[in-house]
């Protein structure tokens, strides 16, 4: 029986991976730390690792967990941001799950929007102190007001016809444009320009790291809605924080932050905040932070669970690797996999 050693394991990541655990005749170690080059050696006896949106898989990490016997890596998330591709390529297979439910996702990016625009979440500690007054608590309508999406892939266009339902006009820049969906595309400028809410869909990538900058802020409109549920490095946090105390920026509700992986998914209540910064933005009344709980909902946990031990699964069985993300397809632009191989 194989062991797979969990990084940064939550009770609700547990319950959704033992339910299935027999089905699949693998064992599992779990870890509460999060794993990085120091954690790496815990998973010293195990076969595989997996691991989650705020590890960090640099290349030192990756050479520990290869010294130490793993041959997979199963991404329980999306994104592979985290990942070091060039070192583990050759060495480590990395596989992920593509998607769970861009469905929890979106509906999260709208949560958020609804919830600062219309301040239910100030409404609610008020009236549970009896305050009644409507002061301070008027919202926009959302009808007739622009959309612009950056990002069009699955969550993107779940969210534009979210965005449709409320009667929203969208506009969207995606550098590979999706066909036949009716996406009225435009360029980055002329979205920023526009839109009187961008929320952001794209992947963390080289050219979208900081797409959201001074630059950028500087072409929006005043008031401006700011939606990030896709990589806090996305956006320049200092160059957000800067237009919202200058109110150019109307709200921003941010599920994902520059400098995470530290703080989320932990209780810091008890601490005093070292980062000024995100202290700062939660400080802003015309702010709503989550921890990175877009993706949390059962559908999405049960579809999450799934994927990665199917993945294990035909990783462990010899098959191709349907979900394998690697360097070697990044860099050429062909894979591998389209002719059910596996990457290396
Ligand atoms: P996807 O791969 O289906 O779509 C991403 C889209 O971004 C593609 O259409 C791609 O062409 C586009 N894109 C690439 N480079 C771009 C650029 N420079 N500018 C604008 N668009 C660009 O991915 P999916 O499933 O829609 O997820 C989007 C992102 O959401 C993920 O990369 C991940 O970072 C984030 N995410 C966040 C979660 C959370 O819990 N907060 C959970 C799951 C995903």
């Amino acid at each position: 029986m194989k062991t797979i050693a969990f990084y940064d394991t939550k009770p609700y990541d547990k319950i959704y991976f033992d339910k299935h655990k027999k089905e699949y005749d693998l064992e599992f170690k779990y870890f509460e730390n999060k794993l990085n080059a120091d954690t790496a050696m815990m998973a010293r006896g195990c076969d595989g690792v997996c691991a989650f949106v705020n590890d960090d898989l640099n290349g030192e990490t990756i050479e520990t967990l290869y010294e130490n016997g793993i041959e997979v890596i199963a991404m329980r998330c999306s994104g592979y941001n985290n990942v070091d591709f060039s070192k583990a390529f050759g060495k480590i297979h990395v596989l992920r799950v593509p998607a769970y439910s861009p469905y929890a996702v979106a509906e999260h990016a709208m949560a958020m929007l609804l919830t600062l625009n219309r301040k239910t979440h100030r409404a609610y500690i008020r009236t549970r102190d009896f305050n009644f007054s409507l002061n301070g608590l008027v919202g926009f309508d959302l009808h007739g007001k622009t959309a612009g999406i950056i990002g069009t892939g699955k969550i993107g266009q779940i969210f534009i016809d979210i965005c449709r339902g409320f009667g929203l006009r969208v506009i969207a820049y995606d550098p590979y444009p999706a066909k036949d969906k009716g996406i009225d595309y435009v360029d980055l400028e002329t979205l920023c320009r526009e839109a009187d809410i961008i929320s952001l869909h794209c992947p963390l990538t080289d050219s979208t790291k900081h797409i959201i900058r001074q630059e950028t802020l500087d072409l929006m409109k005043d008031g401006v809605y700011i939606i990030n549920t896709s990589r806090g490095k996305l956006i320049d946090s200092e160059a957000l924080l800067h237009a919202i105390k200058s109110e150019r920026v109307g709200g921003a509700a941010l599920d994902v932050y520059e400098e995470e992986t530290e703080y989320f998914f932990e209780d810091y209540s008890e601490e005093i905040m070292p980062d000024d910064v995100l202290s700062r933005l939660i400080s802003m009344p015309n702010v709503l932070v989550t921890s990175h709980q877009a993706f949390l909902t059962k559908e999405a946990l049960e579809n999450i669970a799934l994927t990665t031990l199917n993945n294990l699964k035909d990783y462990y069985a010899g098959q191709p690797l349907v979900n394998e993300v690697c360097y070697h397809c990044q860099k050429n632009g062909s894979c591998k996999k389209d002719h059910k191989e596996r990457c290396f």
